[in-house]
């Protein structure tokens, strides 16, 4: 007899969500499917960590599932009729339906090829054992447990495991993903399972750069992702993204900084860039180019290493808030940040957090529109006076509206403008 978690099922996921779990299981059955829970969410369930979006594979056919399930409520149904998946999102939380599986890679690293398979397909086609789970969601075997890989054992003992030898070869994202749950559950790779990941490292080569940075970013989501790169470089994982990227304690500390300086959402790119703070120009592009990232983020990364190449400059006491504007505006935001964290100058960063916290959001209280009523005419004289004013107002040389239009009068008679009349 399978172990059967209903009861635990019933308490771990809060009311809305069981509720459709159970319709889902429900209209599964009258459609002759079968659905399971599976992934994350079981794994998550044994741990007692809150994990809500569910994946459900169904033996049969998703879409029509999802198609139905869509009918009798206001949720919004996405479909993907080549993969076989559709997705419900419901106020809070959201299902992922697909059909179950089998996969063959036709070479190392390639995307799979697909067909649809039974349950055991589709679970053997997963990870890690701790990933392989499934929970019966059709009404008869609620709650009944699938663990064909004895992940619950690997889950009390701790442990990560691969489902078989060329897990890595197949899929070497896999590396990446195994140290990154090592890390956030406190896990340790299982004994062969390190082995074979040490043996297969240079499996990298395989994957496209796109696939590999979007692990990449999975890892600066973690709450300590210092602890995966850390982990990535002992076994010999981060050298194999880029040879001079280091995880080492420089980067932990700075990572921990960012944290007890910003808030969570602005912290991955702002880890990004401390990551490549240590690359020359060089070995930053190669970074880029191999793992394709986007303009955004490259650019980020770019400027980051162009204001590192000016600190000197920022590393004057005697610079006055305009003139630290002055070099600071045309740079990203994560790039002032990390400097800001980097910089070896207390100086420089003083003035970077001074810019971050204060001089960018500076602006004038008279408007062009405002000085177009003083009858200051359109044109090129209204970008100065702004701009006169703006760098006055940074310099706290004026405070009020008033202190800025005597501040107007005064600049238009030192340009030897005509005060206008009236
Ligand atoms: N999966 C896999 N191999 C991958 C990616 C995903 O086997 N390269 C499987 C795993 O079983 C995983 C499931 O697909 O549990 C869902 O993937 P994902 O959403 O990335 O993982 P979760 O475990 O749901 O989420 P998280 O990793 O953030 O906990």
């Amino acid at each position: 007899m399978p172990e059967n978690l209903s009861s635990q099922l019933e308490e771990y996921l809060p009311p809305p969500v069981l509720a459709l779990a159970k319709i889902a299981g429900k209209e599964g059955s009258e459609l002759g499917q079968e659905l399971y829970l599976v992934g994350g969410v079981v794994r998550d369930l044994f741990l007692g960590r809150a994990n809500f979006d569910l994946d459900l594979v169904v033996e049969g056919d998703a879409i029509k599932l999802a198609q139905e399930l869509a009918k009798n409520s206001r949720a919004k149904l996405t479909v993907h009729t080549r993969f076989g998946t559709a997705k419900l999102n419901y106020p809070g939380f959201s299902l992922d339906l697909a059909t179950a599986r089998s996969e063959t890679y036709s070479k190392p690293g390639a995307l799979p090829t697909v067909k649809p398979g039974s349950l055991k397909d589709d679970l053997i086609r997963r990870d890690f054992s701790i990933n392989a789970m499934a929970l019966c969601l059709t009404p008869h075997r609620f709650g009944a447990l699938i663990d064909l890989y004895h992940g619950k054992d690997d889950l009390d003992n701790r442990l990560i495991r691969i489902l078989h030898p060329n897990s890595f070869i197949d899929d070497a994202t896999r590396i990446l993903r195994a140290m990154r749950y090592e890390q956030r559950l406190g896990f340790k790779l299982e004994a062969e399972t390190e082995k074979l990941l040490r043996r297969d490292v240079a499996m990298f080569d395989t994957i496209s750069g796109d696939r590999i940075r979007h692990e990449l970013e999975l890892i600066l989501k973690e709450a300590e992702p210092e602890r995966v790169l850390r982990r990535a470089e002992e076994l010999g994982v981060l050298s194999q993204l880029h040879p001079s990227l280091k995880g080492n304690g420089w980067l932990s500390q700075k990572f921990e900084q960012a944290r007890q300086s910003y808030k969570q959402t602005s912290l991955p790119p702002l880890y990004l860039c401390l990551l490549i703070y240590n690359l020359t120009d060089k070995e930053d592009e190669e970074f880029i180019l191999r793992l394709n990232f986007p303009k955004n983020s490259a650019q980020a990364m770019r400027y980051t290493l162009q204001l590192k190449a000016q600190l000197n400059s920022l590393a004057n006491s005697k610079l006055k808030p305009s003139d630290i504007y002055k070099s600071l505006h045309s740079y990203t935001t994560p790039a002032i940040q990390t400097n800001a964290l980097a910089s070896e100058s207390p100086i420089a960063s003083q003035h970077l957090q001074l810019y971050i916290a204060k001089l960018r959001y500076v602006k004038t209280l008279l408007s062009g529109e405002d000085l177009k009523r003083m009858k200051i005419p359109a044109g090129p004289q209204i970008g100065e006076i702004l701009s006169a004013l703006h760098k006055a107002r940074l310099n706290g040389e004026v405070r009020t509206r008033k202190e800025e239009k005597v501040l107007v009068y005064s600049w238009l008679k030192g340009n030897q403008v005509k005060p206008p009349a009236g």
